[in-house]
């Protein structure tokens, strides 16, 4: 793959050519490596004729293309989404004098129904043998996907769960083997329903400041999400190995972009620590009509690696946070431009020119007077390309209801008539608050909150975005803002 176009994201994953949408099989293995697969048409830069694309890396930054590690038996089954474990005890039986067998579960999507289907891998991950007795599940439903398999040590078994997508029923299935499985419960009509429920994921989460955990269903949707096409939700709660009970009734999404769907968590992250996923960073409403293809010979890319963990938020209770993996590695040095008190109307001026194109502003303020703001106090940021005018603009204005707002209306080189151009989220105010955006030549994700806030954008302009200004403007006396903007080094040869 050539990783030097205009758009071509130098920090995230992206295919080496054709058409990626889901990440698929993410497990890291006993040698500390990570393992992405990926829905994959090696073909083409739409979506159709599905494989499992594979890239491998030590940081989560730095990837290598690996051959393509699932493909299709004939012209019309296709292999979509699913997830991969290791085996380390040996309970499926495929692994002889091994701890370190990895079981990949993927949906065969045939003419007539979709099946649950195994294959398995003696050389962590590189090579997959179909399982000899596929499929491990068929019950005939033409709408039947993307199986996620954990360990759940407690009950000594393997826990699925696998989306009945037009009936919003996530069914969740056990097996002491991997490969026999028994119905357990479903978790039917939760939350935003769109059309479809896809890619469930089951995880573990730690919660900050606790020892304990708790759980969490992820459930992402589409199409039919608020901002159009497909979104990612989830559900903090208790699982006991069978079933699931979400907290309370409250539907929560993921993220507020539109380019975060199908997110996944990486399986056998040592227990205790922060939870690891990464997400599609792109929207079935557009996906096969972004300019990428045509131009440079590829179709989406990866969100940021990110952290994970759960904290009880003020007021919004059970919150999932997000934050970007161990970025601080690709900063260059010292940051680019600086302010350790932008005070109460000040601003701060980069120039990334000649960068990587990939850079992140970091803002933090303290001292806010909540109750004392005037309605025109606002944190802006705009970032610019000086080559073309293009501008995404966002930040958050404080006055009245505290808004968190990102446009990316002001960028040219994309004729996207399925887009809504300005994207908002709530923050409740304390006297502090932060926000960290970064930027990687076509895609832009904004945490904010400490991480509970996050969204993820695409966009493609005719000249690469590289200057960043950041302004506060009406804030009380005694707020200080300090504001970071560090260049990003590539990590794609
Ligand atoms: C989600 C999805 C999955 C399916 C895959 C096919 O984006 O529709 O439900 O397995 O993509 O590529």
């Amino acid at each position: 793959g050539d990783y030097s176009g205009q758009y071509r994201p130098q920090i995230h994953f992206s295919p080496p050519q054709g058409f990626m949408n889901d990440p698929n099989g993410m497990f890291l293995d006993d040698n500390g490596t990570y393992h992405l697969y990926y829905q994959y048409n090696p073909t083409d830069t739409i979506a159709g004729n599905q494989h499992w694309g594979h890239a491998t890396s030590r940081d989560l930054y730095t990837w290598t293309n690996q051959p393509i590690a699932l493909s299709p038996s004939n012209s019309t089954s296709f292999i979509f989404s699913g997830s991969a474990v290791l085996d380390p005890n040996n309970t499926s039986g495929l692994f002889l004098n091994q701890t370190n067998g990895i079981l990949a579960y993927y949906t065969l999507s045939g003419p007539t129904q979709q099946t649950q289907n195994l294959a398995y891998s003696l050389d962590n991950g590189y090579t997959f043998t179909k399982y000899a007795h596929n499929p491990l599940i068929a019950i005939g439903s033409p709408q039947y996907r993307d199986p996620k398999v954990l360990w759940y040590a407690p009950g000594n078994h393997w826990v699925m769960v696998v989306s009945y997508a037009q009936e919003f029923t996530i069914e969740i299935l056990t097996s002491p083997n991997g490969l026999t499985w028994s119905f357990a419960s479903n978790f039917s009509h939760h939350g935003l329903l769109g059309t479809q429920y896809e890619c469930p994921n089951l995880v573990e989460m730690p919660m900050q400041g606790s020892d304990e955990t708790m759980w969490l269903l992820y459930i992402s949707i589409n199409p039919g999400a608020p901002l159009g096409g497909s979104i990612g939700q989830y559900f903090p709660g208790r699982f006991n190995g069978t079933h699931f009970s979400p907290v309370d009734h409250a539907a929560r999404i993921a993220d507020w972009g539109k380019d975060n769907y199908a997110s996944q968590f990486f399986s056998n992250i040592p227990g205790n620590q922060n939870q690891v996923s990464i997400a599609w960073a792109s929207n079935w409403h557009y996906a096969n009509y972004v300019p990428t293809g045509p131009a440079e010979g590829w179709a989406s890319a990866m969100s940021l690696p990110r952290v994970n963990y759960l904290r009880n938020a003020t007021r919004t209770g059970y919150t999932l946070v997000s934050l970007p993996y161990r970025l601080e590695g690709l900063r260059g040095g010292e940051a680019v431009a600086s302010s350790d008190d932008l005070g109460s109307n000040g601003t701060l001026f980069a120039d990334l020119e000649g960068g990587s194109g990939a850079f992140m502003v970091d803002v933090n303020v303290t001292g806010l007077n909540v109750s004392g703001l005037s309605n025109t106090a606002s944190v802006n940021f705009t970032i610019m390309a000086s080559g073309s005018g293009e501008v995404i603009g966002g930040g958050i204005f404080l006055g009245g209801d505290a808004t968190m707002w990102i446009d990316r209306g002001g960028i040219q080189g994309w004729n996207n008539i399925y887009n809504a151009d300005k994207f908002s989220t709530a923050y409740v105010l304390e006297d502090a608050f932060d926000f960290q955006v970064v930027v990687d030549r076509s895609i832009i994700e904004v945490f904010g909150l400490e991480g509970e806030k996050s969204a993820t954008l695409v966009y493609y302009p005719e000249a690469l975005l590289d200057t960043v200004v950041v302004r506060t403007s009406g804030l009380n006396e005694g707020a200080s803002v300090t504001a970071n903007v560090y260049s990003l080094e590539g990590t794609w040869p």
